[in-house]
């Protein structure tokens, strides 16, 4: 018991008022928009720490555990960490585990951005790197080296949906001792989860289909390991890339829909790929529901049936500035934002978006020409976004 003192209103204003924390049940997940917690005597501090509770806001934060607990039950991984954005869930990744003179072994068909970290902040730390195509497997076993300590893919690649075997690709991680880290935002935990096949570390852009919304900015690393996941949760504080509170409540409230947003999703992309697979001035549809998809077989291994997928395709119109305008500019729903996975059909040109920095040669091992255009399927009535997709496609008649 402490004995009442009489402070004044300046002092009060900071602590009157009803303990709510104590009191409310409430139905929708609250926001902790607190950047510490309170602990008592020094026993309680060290029984706080001791038990891996909540403190500061950079280390643990119980919006977080709550998001990174849905998301380790969806990719079925033990633990959850979750970052700022996506790209802090994979450079946050590489500075816990990587080491000068380790060699990283990635697939040469990924998002620009990866690539670009890959180049600037690998290049930093002295880690040894090797791009290979994941589609031969051949030569990803020729590549792997005694010190390779990650091989990195996307499952399916942005923007060509180029797809990785995960499981072959874990197998011949682990021969060398090496982790399988895999970025799962295309293809999302309803369409295939990584770490069953094999993987070591998954990472999702929750940004993308995840959240849904395209309202807020944030990643996930998911793993199987307690080892792994403190090794990486500790740079993670160290890094300061840990996501804030409300990106996370409102990637938390996102997420419950996933399962209804995501199935729809992945079915507008099948469906529209194969109207656009058959319009005559329409050069290439990248989207592995396609009879005609160059790696029909894998994507058969990969994944349950032609509807869950993904939500992302891209084609190539002829290589026509104006007519490519042109066809923006007709289009009734689908609009152009450099983003992905939003319940509204978006469409983004990767060499002015997430391919921007990558060089010409490199471009092209990916198949990204200047008549490419991602598609990014939202959840409209499939007929009228065909509709809408066909009548824009007329300017290349005449
Ligand atoms: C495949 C993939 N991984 C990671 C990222 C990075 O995500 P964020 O924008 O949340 O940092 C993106 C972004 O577009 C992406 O497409």
């Amino acid at each position: 018991m402490k004995d009442p003192i009489n402070f004044s209103e300046a002092t009060e204003i900071l602590y009157q008022g009803e303990d709510y924390s104590q009191l409310l049940k409430p139905e929708a997940a609250p926001i902790y928009v607190t950047t510490a917690f309170n602990m008592g005597d020094l026993d309680d501090v060290q029984k706080t720490y001791d038990q891996k509770g909540y403190t500061y806001i950079r280390t643990r934060n119980p919006n977080r555990r709550s998001l990174g607990d849905l998301i380790s039950f969806l990719e079925k991984g033990k633990r959850t960490l979750i970052c700022s954005s996506g790209m802090a869930a994979i450079t946050t990744t590489y500075f816990a585990l990587l080491n000068p003179g380790d060699h990283f072994l990635v697939n040469e068909n990924i998002y620009g951005e990866t690539f670009d970290a890959i180049n600037i902040f690998l290049k930093k730390m002295h880690v040894d790197v090797d791009y290979v195509d994941f589609s031969d497997l051949t030569a990803v076993k020729k590549a792997i080296k005694d010190n390779t300590r990650i091989v990195y893919t996307e499952v399916a690649s942005n923007p060509t949906d180029r797809l990785a075997d995960i499981a072959a690709l874990a197998d011949i991680a682990h021969e060398k001792h090496a982790l399988m880290m895999v970025d799962n935002t295309f293809t999302t935990p309803i369409a295939i989860k990584p770490l069953s096949l094999g993987a070591d570390i998954v990472i999702n852009s929750l940004t993308k289909f995840i959240n849904g919304h395209s309202d807020a900015l944030l990643g996930s690393i998911t793993v199987k390991d307690d080892n792994l996941f403190d090794t990486i949760h500790s740079i993670r504080m160290l890094t300061g890339t840990s996501g804030s509170p409300f990106a996370t409540w409102l990637v938390y409230r996102g997420i419950h829909t996933l399962d209804l947003r995501v199935r729809k999703q992945m079915k507008n992309a099948a469906l529209l790929a194969n109207t656009l697979a058959k319009h005559p001035k329409i050069l290439h549809v990248n989207h592995p529901a396609l009879d005609n998809f160059p790696q029909k077989e894998l994507a058969d291994k990969l994944f349950k049936d032609k509807y869950t997928m993904t939500g992302m395709l891209s084609f190539e119109m002829p290589n026509d500035h104006s007519k490519i305008n042109a066809f923006m500019n007709r289009l009734h729903i689908a609009h152009y934002a450099p983003t992905l996975g939003g319940i509204r059909t978006t469409l983004s040109h990767p060499l002015h978006s997430s391919h921007y920095h990558v060089p010409k040669d490199e471009l092209k091992k990916m198949g990204i020409s200047y008549g490419l255009m991602r598609i990014s399927t939202g959840i409209e009535d499939a007929d009228d976004l065909i509709a809408d997709f066909t009548q824009a496609l007329s300017v290349f008649d005449d």
